[in-house]
């Protein structure tokens, strides 16, 4: 029986869901959460892939066949031909929506599958414009019109999609309301679902440092703001770096990299700048005190640890440990001090993974 009320992700009663993996950030974003979305939806079936947080202000990037893609709204499911949902919890400009589907859409990749919430929140010219004059220069922000639509979303005087598109109409390409709007009596969320996380830990809005932060709850509990209970949660899979970077302003994190040559090394070799925004990341060395409180807190099962080729090609290998920096001689060596402690302190943690390319990951 459909359920024609309430959540409106016409979810038919009993059992239709069936399990909910998770990936997540697990620092400040930029820790190639599409890759292990790639590595996943090659390996496991799902029925749906799905975003549940942020908007465009995200980059994603994909490798299908070696060609490099990025996205920053669409799940990656229409990558391979899997219904892909954008939940209620995400913040969506039409016009950046359309352009990524009209991308898609020439790459031959199948846009139809692409749904989105009727609820989601619209981010308008207005928004943009006061985040660029506004957010961007007071906190860094991406300038996507994120944080002035979360303000008009909680002050409750936002407009939703479809109210949007009732009152205004579309002047769209491919996005087309009728065909991408989630409807009730059609479409309904079932099977299993790999819920693909945007941003990071440190940027949520209630864990990073307020206010240099997003306006999204990161954090894995808040897929459930898709459609399904937390029970139906298998795995989470956290994505982390062997070391820190961060992009856009914020005074918490270390700004040593602008004298110390070894860390602009870094982000010269891991090619550290922002998919969505160009913008050259800070880099530091991997605060493994953070990354053990955001592995706890998100409910880790699995982590990817990625880049270690950059720090193998760097020839330094260095991280904060008990808040002090702590130097290894090699990688391995590094790379087994992080497996001992991440085991000694993290309950729920069964699997860390090193990777050490942008394509794949050995091992999930
Ligand atoms: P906003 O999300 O555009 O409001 O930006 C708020 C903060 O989050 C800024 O410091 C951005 O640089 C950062 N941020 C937002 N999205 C991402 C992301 O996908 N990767 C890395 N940083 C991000
Ligand atoms: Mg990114």
């Amino acid at each position: 029986m459909t359920v024609m009320s309430g959540s409106g992700v016409g979810i038919v009663k009993g059992s239709s869901i069936g399990s909910v993996d998770v990936v997540c950030g697990l620092a400040w974003g930029d820790e190639a959460k599409g890759k292990i979305v790639s590595d996943l939806l090659c390996k496991k079936k799902y029925d749906w892939v799905c975003r549940w947080s942020g908007g465009s202000n995200a980059g994603h990037t994909i490798y299908i066949n070696s060609k490099k893609y990025t996205t920053h709204i669409i799940p990656a499911g229409v990558f391979y031909g899997i219904p892909s949902y954008i939940g209620p919890d995400c913040y969506v400009n039409i016009e950046d929506l359309d352009e990524e589907m009209s991308y898609l859409k020439a790459h031959g990749f199948n846009t139809d599958l692409i749904k989105i919430s009727p609820k989601c929140h619209v981010i308008t010219y207005g928004h943009k414009l006061e985040d660029a004059l506004k957010y961007k220069k007071q906190q860094g922000s991406t300038g996507k019109g994120i944080a002035p639509c979360a303000k008009d979303k909680f002050g409750r005087t936002g407009i939703i999609l479809d109210k949007y598109i009732i009152d205004n109409g579309f002047n769209t390409n491919v996005f087309n309301p009728l065909k991408h709007i989630w409807c009730h009596e059609k479409d309904k969320l079932a099977g299993d679902i790999l819920c693909e996380g945007a941003q990071g830990f440190w940027l949520d809005i209630n864990y990073g440092c307020y206010p240099y932060v997003t306006s999204s709850f990161t954090l894995p509990y808040s897929c459930c703001s898709l459609g399904f209970p937390p029970q139906k949660i298998r795995h989470i899979y956290g994505a982390a770096k062997i070391y820190d970077t961060r992009v856009g302003i914020d005074p918490s994190f270390p700004n040593d990299m602008d004298t110390d040559t070894t860390l602009q090394s870094i982000g010269d070799i891991g090619e550290e700048f922002g998919s969505t925004t160009g913008r050259s990341r800070q880099v530091y060395w991997l605060h493994l005190d953070k990354l053990i409180e955001s592995i706890t807190i998100s409910g880790c099962t699995h982590i990817v640890m990625s880049k270690t080729d950059i720090l193998e090609k760097v020839g330094v290998f260095k991280l904060v440990t008990d808040y002090e920096l702590k130097e290894f001689l090699t990688l391995i060596e590094m790379k087994d001090y992080i497996t001992t402690i991440l085991k000694q302190k993290c309950d729920l943690l069964q699997k860390i993974i090193f990777s050490d390319n942008p394509e794949t990951v050995e091992g999930l």
